[in-house]
């Protein structure tokens, strides 16, 4: 039972396709983090629905976030605050989190924070890195975002780079799709991409014109189709694994290179990753190699707290919370909100 000076933040996420809550105490302790996962609905469609994904939010929200408190072992009276995320990702989606949110803080009468989704997987850094304070670097890699962030403070964020046109997380579920391995293609990728080699076939790593720390994901997409498409003329085999093993290499290299050259430019001692990229099994050691290298603290979060989960978001609800951020009722949801508005 939590004591009468602990912060109990009760986070809700339902941004895209997930349906989650979480119970996190004083900013840093995970007390419960239930996630129910659409995956196996979307499958059927090789991708996210969105009408289906706000209607089975509306279906599962109740008992997740009844689930979270019973298995943090509170109630409703114990919590402190509610932290929702209202932006970016599914309009539809997100309104559910946020009525949801706004109904239960008026009538407990508690305060509720408005949350960004981007802000939240960063401070999934903070849950198993004790020691972790800003200032750092961190590249936030997932389905909708790819963002080399500079964290000044908690809740104070500087966008130093990102992708001018797909996001990492889109490229593995793209090309995942094309080379047969379906949705969620991320994780598929990564487990295939084991039995390849990933110096198969060389694909292109872009450079992007203005801004070094840019990114740029979709020629690779096409040069992957092209690859396929001409072994299919030449009547040559594909090797899926190959082919997911050398993609792999191609994201990795840049987001390892991009984000390298930030740190040293702008003197980090401390990087961080976020988002359902992170999760990554290549890009988690090649980032811990190049941290090593360079010097450098390396954090990242366990893979459950890379993919969509309410604990980030109420983390991130916390520090908004001891900072004085408070929304109203006629908080809203926002799809496309920018780091740093509110
Ligand atoms: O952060 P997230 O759960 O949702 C968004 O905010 O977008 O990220 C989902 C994305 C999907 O594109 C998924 O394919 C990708 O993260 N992903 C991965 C892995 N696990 C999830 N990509 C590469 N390797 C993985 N192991
Ligand atoms: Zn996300």
């Amino acid at each position: 039972m939590a004591e009468q000076k602990d912060v109990l933040i009760l986070g809700i996420e339902s941004s895209c396709d997930e349906t989650a809550a979480s119970v996190v105490k004083n900013g840093r302790e995970v007390l419960s983090n239930v996630i129910s996962s659409q995956i196996d609905l979307h499958t059927l469609y090789g991708g996210v629905v969105p009408e289906i994904a706000s209607r089975k939010h509306v279906e599962r929200i109740n008992q997740v976030i009844e689930q979270a408190l019973w298995e943090a072992g509170v109630t409703f009276e114990d919590i402190t605050a509610i932290a929702v995320t209202y932006g970016p990702g599914l309009v539809g989606a997100l309104l559910v989190g946020v009525a949801q949110a706004k109904a239960l803080a008026f009538a407990l009468g508690k305060p509720l924070v408005g949350v960004h989704h981007i802000e939240g997987h960063i401070s999934a850094n903070y849950i198993e890195h004790k020691q972790l304070e800003p200032p750092f670097a961190c590249l936030v890699v997932s389905g909708g975002h790819t963002h080399l962030v500079v964290v000044k403070d908690y809740g104070e964020y500087e966008i130093v780079g990102r992708t001018c046109d797909d996001a990492a997380g889109e490229a593995f579920d793209k090309v995942a799709r094309a080379i047969g391995l379906g949705y969620p293609g991320g994780p598929k990728i990564d487990r295939v991409a084991k039995e390849g080699n990933p110096e198969a076939i060389h694909f292109p790593r872009a450079k992007v014109g203005d801004n070094v720390y840019d990114f740029s994901f979709s020629g690779l997409k096409s040069a992957v189709l092209n690859y396929l498409n001409s072994c299919e003329m030449k009547g040559e085999q594909v090797n899926t694994a190959d082919v997911a093993a050398s993609f792999q290499k191609a994201v990795t290299d840049v987001l390892v290179d991009h984000a390298m050259q930030a740190v040293e430019e702008y003197g980090f001692k401390k990087f961080a990753i976020a988002g359902g990229v992170a999760s990554n099994s290549a890009l988690r050691q090649a980032f811990e190699t190049a941290c090593a290298e360079k010097g450098v603290e390396f954090y990242r979060p366990t893979p459950v707290y890379c993919t969509d989960n309410a604990a980030m978001i109420a983390v991130a609800g916390y520090y908004e919370y001891m900072n004085g951020t408070r929304s109203d009722l006629t908080l809203n949801a926002v799809p496309n909100l920018k780091l740093g508005e509110r």
